[in-house]
């Protein structure tokens, strides 16, 4: 098995980062928040043949969460994770912690707009330029050719897409499908804080969402019915609490009434205090 370099400093991240270029290798960077699981790992593979150094980052960012969310007992593991890094084949994890990234209280930060008005951005104030903001100091120091992101993170995606193309970013971002436990569930590093009785009850977002792509493949086009499917089964699981389900189209993730080009029904709930989302695309033939 060829060697995993772990880097933690920042700046011999960016020299590494340059030397490579410099010998004219590709670089697909993976970034996470670590306590890997196989959504992750499918990243990591869709990444692998997409360039010669597959880099993964793990790094908590702290400006991407409220002062009421879960920083604090966000799941760890970075052994585990760089065990599950070697198995996968990745070439240098670069796990820089919090001192390292943000030495300074930073003032900068990188905002979408539009984009990020409705779902999660509604829900999350500042949640998605604390995002943008992160994953452009990630591609500063990696300065990737290529991007992995999951299609779970819709929202996150389509923010990440418009900021590489809005300030010419240089990077290809690739999209990977959403990965699921047998029942259906997302897979997500969340699904850790669980208890069982809710761990049963999560799967009500992924049913919901099968159950209005049925009405979908039906015939259904309309917002109403299909949005209804969604909080009914939610509705039926006392443990579950919605936060949003909306239609929205998949790239200008405006609001619709009826879906004439490809849409996405984003779905967000919380089981006990965990926050899940999910989320599947609805295209017309
Ligand atoms: P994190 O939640 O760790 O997710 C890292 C990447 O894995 C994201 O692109 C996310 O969409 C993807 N992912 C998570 N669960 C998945 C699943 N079940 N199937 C497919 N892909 C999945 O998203 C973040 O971290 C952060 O916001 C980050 C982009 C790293 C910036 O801090």
């Amino acid at each position: 098995m060829p060697e995993l370099r772990v880097i933690r400093e920042p700046r011999e991240m960016r020299f590494h980062a340059e030397d490579l270029r410099r010998d004219g290798r590709r670089i697909v960077l993976v970034p996470t928040m670590g306590y890997l699981h196989p959504g992750h790992l499918s990243l990591l593979q869709a990444g692998r043949s997409r360039g010669d150094v597959l880099v993964l980052s793990i790094f908590v960012n702290p400006i991407q969460f409220g002062p009421k969310e879960d920083l604090a007992r966000y799941p760890r593991n970075l052994q585990g994770d760089l065990a599950m890094a070697r198995g996968a084949s990745v070439d240098v994890a670069f796990v820089p912690d919090e001192r390292a990234m943000y030495p300074t209280t930073p003032l900068t930060r990188v905002v979408v707009s539009g984009l990020t008005e409705g779902m999660c951005g509604a829900r999350r104030p500042g949640h998605f330029e604390g995002v943008a903001t992160v994953v452009t100091k990630l591609f500063n120091l990696v300065q990737p050719h290529v991007a992995v992101f999951g299609e779970k993170d819709f929202q996150q995606l389509a923010v990440i897409r418009k900021m590489t193309r809005d300030l010419d970013l240089g990077v290809e971002i690739v999209g990977s499908p959403i990965v699921r436990e047998h029942d259906g569930l997302a897979m997500s590093s969340r699904n850790a804080y669980l208890e069982p009785d809710e761990r049963l009850q999560a799967v009500s977002l992924s049913r919901g969402l099968a159950v209005a792509e049925k009405r979908f493949n039906g015939g259904e086009r309309g917002a109403a019915p299909l949005l209804a499917a969604v909080t009914d089964e939610l509705a039926a699981s006392p443990l579950a609490r919605l936060d949003y389900a909306e239609l929205r189209d998949a790239e200008t993730l405006e609001a619709v009434e009826r879906v004439e080009r490809p849409a996405v029904l984003g779905v967000a709930a919380f089981l006990g205090k965990t926050r899940l989302i999910d989320n599947r695309v609805l295209s017309p033939q």
